[in-house]
């Protein structure tokens, strides 16, 4: 039966394609290394545990009221000194905004700045921004990266697009690629942010920016995280900065996120968050401002939990530097932060030892998972271009120890080509 134009043309992402394909295999009883998922395995990477305990008081205390359009104040407290202390940079909690998850806060950004058929400018591969412009009839502008750049956008790549765009979407550290901005390559986007506002003039609607940091407190030793406010304060008035638990604490599932930027944009946000009530329960609002408010805390979680998995990505890294030292077709750019490694493989063109050419990147992916018995997902469902070579392998899930056996299989699969 016939459902809205927008519900009837949303397609499923391609990555649940794979994912029933793998669990099918999993199913059946095959060694698989699956590396696909960007969530946390709870048993390896567990939550604060301080969180936990600060959890269950709440709803110990009946703390199972409804917690406010907003958010609680003890929440956007903690969330403001965590960015005083981590970014250098201090929003008034009236400018903070709690919702379930950073999701909705995207959502509502988007919605609060693009009208139907505007242009949202974000660079490629990057992390959804394909369905929210979907979402909010909005035109779609992907700007493909390069991996000189670890996949990050230039200012010099962004310029062309953003004389007539609604927004500019960037994330860092970046899903999928697991790099960074490096500081001068933001305070230039920032800067032609601001320019392009100072033509626009006070009449038109501003250049707005959106900035996703869920994984910003992920960075490994020597990696600076620069923030855009702090890089270039008169961002200030267009810029609107989304993150919250789900990955800097490992924390998907327990849906508390926070936003925050100037009021007229933290309003709008606010208002969508209600209409769809994506607040954050109010036992892990609670819970979550205890928690941010204990700097000591939070870096005693942080520390880590960033070895460990700086450990799982170095090891993946490794493994493909000395891959490609044996002369096979592989690279990878080094770990900089989150859950993420970039890799690249080159399949496709190569004869598999049945005789078949693997044609396309549809087969190469398919060699992957049914001959190397490995998931890792293709840049091309991120947006880059279905030729790209390059692919996300995500370590939430992984135990270091199943490491080794990961890198044996692709490489047993890899050196079976021709
Ligand atoms: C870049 C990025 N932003 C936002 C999210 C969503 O996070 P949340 O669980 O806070 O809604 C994800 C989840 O994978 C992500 O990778």
């Amino acid at each position: 039966m016939k459902l809205s134009k927008i519900a009837g043309e949303t397609s499923q992402p391609p990555i649940l394609r794979v994912a029933a394909q793998i669990n099918e295999k999993i199913a059946r009883g095959e060694t698989f290394h699956n590396f696909t998922i960007g969530d946390f395995d709870g048993r390896i990477f567990p939550i604060p545990a301080l969180l936990t305990d600060y959890v269950v008081d709440s709803y110990r205390d009946h703390q199972t009221n409804y917690p406010g359009p907003v958010g609680l104040p003890g929440l956007r407290d903690g969330v403001r000194q965590l960015v005083r202390r981590y970014a250098g940079v201090d929003y008034d909690v009236s400018q903070i905004q709690i919702s379930s998850g950073s999701r909705p806060l995207i959502y509502g950004m988007y919605r609060a700045v693009v009208d139907p058929g505007d242009k949202v400018v974000f660079p490629v591969p990057s992390w959804m921004n394909d369905a929210y412009c979907h979402l909010c009839a909005a035109q779609p502008v992907p700007v493909p990266t390069r991996p000189q750049n670890h996949f990050m956008p230039t200012a010099a790549e962004l310029e062309p697009y953003l004389a007539d765009a609604a927004m500019l979407a960037l994330c860092s550290p970046q899903n999928p690629t697991g790099t960074v901005f490096a500081a001068d390559q933001l305070r230039e986007i920032c800067e032609l942010v601001v320019a392009e506002n100072r033509r626009r003039g006070p009449d038109e609607k501003p250049l707005y920016v959106l900035f996703d940091q869920v994984y910003w407190l992920l960075t490994f030793d020597g990696i600076e995280y620069p923030h855009p406010a702090a890089l270039c304060p008169e961002i200030q008035d267009y810029l609107f900065c989304a993150d919250g638990l789900s990955k800097s604490f490992a924390g998907t599932g327990v849906r508390v996120g926070w936003g925050y930027g100037p009021a007229h944009l933290v309003r709008s946000v606010s208002d969508t968050v209600a209409y769809i009530g994506a607040w954050a329960p109010k036992p892990e609002q609670i819970a979550t401002g205890r928690f941010l408010e204990d700097l000591d805390a939070v870096d005693a979680f942080l520390v880590p939990f960033r070895v460990a998995l700086h450990d799982r990505l170095r090891a993946i890294y490794d493994g493909f530097q000395a891959m490609k030292a044996r002369g096979l077709d592989v690279d990878a750019i080094a770990p900089q932060a989150g859950i993420y490694l970039t890799v690249r493989i080159n399949l496709v063109g190569k004869r598999t030892a049945s005789g078949q050419v693997l044609q396309s990147n549809e087969d190469a992916l398919a060699y992957l998972l049914d001959e190397a018995r490995v998931g890792i997902l293709p840049f091309s469902f991120f947006g880059a271009a279905d030729e790209s070579q390059w692919y996300r392998i995500s370590v939430g899930t992984c135990r270091l120890e199943t490491v080794p056996a990961l890198l044996q299989s692709l490489e047993k699969a890899l050196s079976a080509l021709q």
